[in-house]
């Protein structure tokens, strides 16, 4: 789409403008990968390939190996079904160019880099598979799964949804050496050391959540990485640079039960994660989701915290988005404002590592809409551009734009 005149000097006033575009990825489950070009006049589709799979769910970058990885979400826990991981290497355009594809347990939904030494490895979170795998890198086409952990319900969940264990995510502690995986069907986090020597999972004992919570995505923050844009969630290889200094706590989205979770987190001797939970709070104005409305993804960066929020039709008929303050004090979460997320169902969200741009993925609109964010007030601020990718799906089906990320 073009610019209007209006947006121009918003645009024009920000780092990509002096310098060389900006690209995004995004997934769409179509089976499309779209290669997304942002400058200071347009912003568009440069490139769109049919790869990753049936169900192209999640994007996760390793900017140190310049690799781009994709999970397909198809398959389920059958382990006659499958789904898939696939790795790129783009382009100076930021068009892709496959490496390898390995076939993995079905319903990758997310991922996450982490390393040891010298040895790199990917964590998947599989929603449908019942599972958490990993997978030495560099992926080859023949790449068969390092680890694989399946789960089964030791009692029933609250609602339909929580039929079998379902990990969403899987993120990293602020030191690298942990991982964490929100169980939404399960109301667990499964929480994995990371063996220094081997890069192997071991696992903790899991975190219980409130029945019925449904976890879903969660971020850490410490006093180290406190404003300093390394914490956005993203930039895996930083990871180990992020030292924990001193406090670390966690903060965890639950899409069934509507709630954000604040943890304080010890490093326990038994070489495991202590997690105590301080605060239970709705992330929406006025304390209360509206019906039907579930929170999906949440980022952190310079003492705010992001969480988008699906269907609650905030800005008919567009959802929205809500910033969160961080109280320096205690940690203690408190809602600040909601802004129009442009689209509906703003599954997924990526900040720029710059801090000024958010790039919104809008699942059931399918589009992108770029927005500007105030580094100074944390606040979001104007739309700078939307794209339509793709073709728009159905409310709360796996239809439409699944993920989006920046090159970076
Ligand atoms: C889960 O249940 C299935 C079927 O009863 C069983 O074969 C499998 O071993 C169980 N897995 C775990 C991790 O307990
Ligand atoms: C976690 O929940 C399960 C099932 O409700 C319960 O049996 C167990 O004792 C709980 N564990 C902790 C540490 O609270
Ligand atoms: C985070 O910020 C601190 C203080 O400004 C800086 O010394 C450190 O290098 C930053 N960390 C990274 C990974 O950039
Ligand atoms: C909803 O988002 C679309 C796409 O960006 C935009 O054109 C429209 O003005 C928005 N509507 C509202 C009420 O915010």
């Amino acid at each position: 789409m073009r610019f209007t005149n209006a947006l121009l000097p918003a645009l024009l006033s920000a780092p990509l403008a002096a310098s060389k575009p900006a690209r995004l990825w995004a997934t769409h489950y179509n089976g499309n990968v779209y290669t997304l070009t942002l400058d200071e006049s347009d912003f568009s589709i440069t490139d769109t390939q049919k790869t990753c799979g049936a169900m192209p769910s999640w994007l996760t970058y390793d900017s140190e190996s310049k690799t781009l990885y994709c999970s397909n979400e198809d398959g389920t826990a059958d382990p006659t079904t499958h789904g898939s991981l696939s790795a790129y290497h783009p382009d100076r355009e930021g068009k892709l160019h496959q490496i390898a594809e390995a076939k993995t347990i079905g319903g990758g939904v997310d991922s996450v880099i982490y390393e040891t030494g010298k040895k790199k490895f990917i964590a998947i979170a599989h929603y449908e598979g019942s599972a958490v795998s990993t997978f030495a890198l560099p992926l080859h086409d023949n790449s068969v799964a390092s680890q694989e952990f399946h789960f089964n319900l030791t009692h029933p969940g609250a609602v339909a949804q929580q039929d079998s264990p379902h990990p969403h995510s899987v993120f990293l502690d602020p030191t690298g050496s942990f991982i964490v995986s929100p169980d939404l069907g399960a109301d667990l986090l499964r929480i994995y050391s990371i063996s220094s020597e081997t890069g192997k999972l071991e696992s903790c004992p899991p975190v219980n959540v409130t029945f019925g919570s449904g976890p879903r995505h969660g971020v850490f923050w410490t006093d180290g990485t406190d404003n300093n844009n390394t914490a956005v969630p993203g930039a895996p290889t930083h990871q180990r640079e992020m030292a924990a200094v001193g406090k670390t706590m966690m903060y965890l989205v639950n899409e069934i039960g509507g709630t954000m979770m604040v943890f304080d987190v010890a490093y326990a001797r038994s070489g495991c994660l202590d997690l105590q939970k301080t605060q239970t709070l709705v992330p929406y104005p006025g304390g209360k989701m509206p019906e039907g409305a579930t929170p999906s993804e949440i980022r952190f960066i310079g003492g705010k915290f992001y969480v988008s929020v699906r269907t609650d039709q905030g800005f008919k008929p567009n959802d929205s988005m809500v910033t969160l303050e961080r109280s320096r004090k205690n940690g203690a979460v408190r809602v600040s404002s909601k802004s129009d997320a442009w689209g509906k169902v703003p599954r997924t969200f990526a900040i720029n590592r710059a801090g000024d741009l958010v790039a919104i993925g809008n699942q059931a609109s399918a589009n992108v809409a770029i927005v500007r964010r105030d580094r100074e007030t944390g606040e979001l601020g104007e739309k700078v551009a939307v794209l339509q990718v793709g073709e728009p799906g159905k409310v709360g089906s796996a239809e439409g734009l699944s993920s989006v990320i920046w090159e970076e």
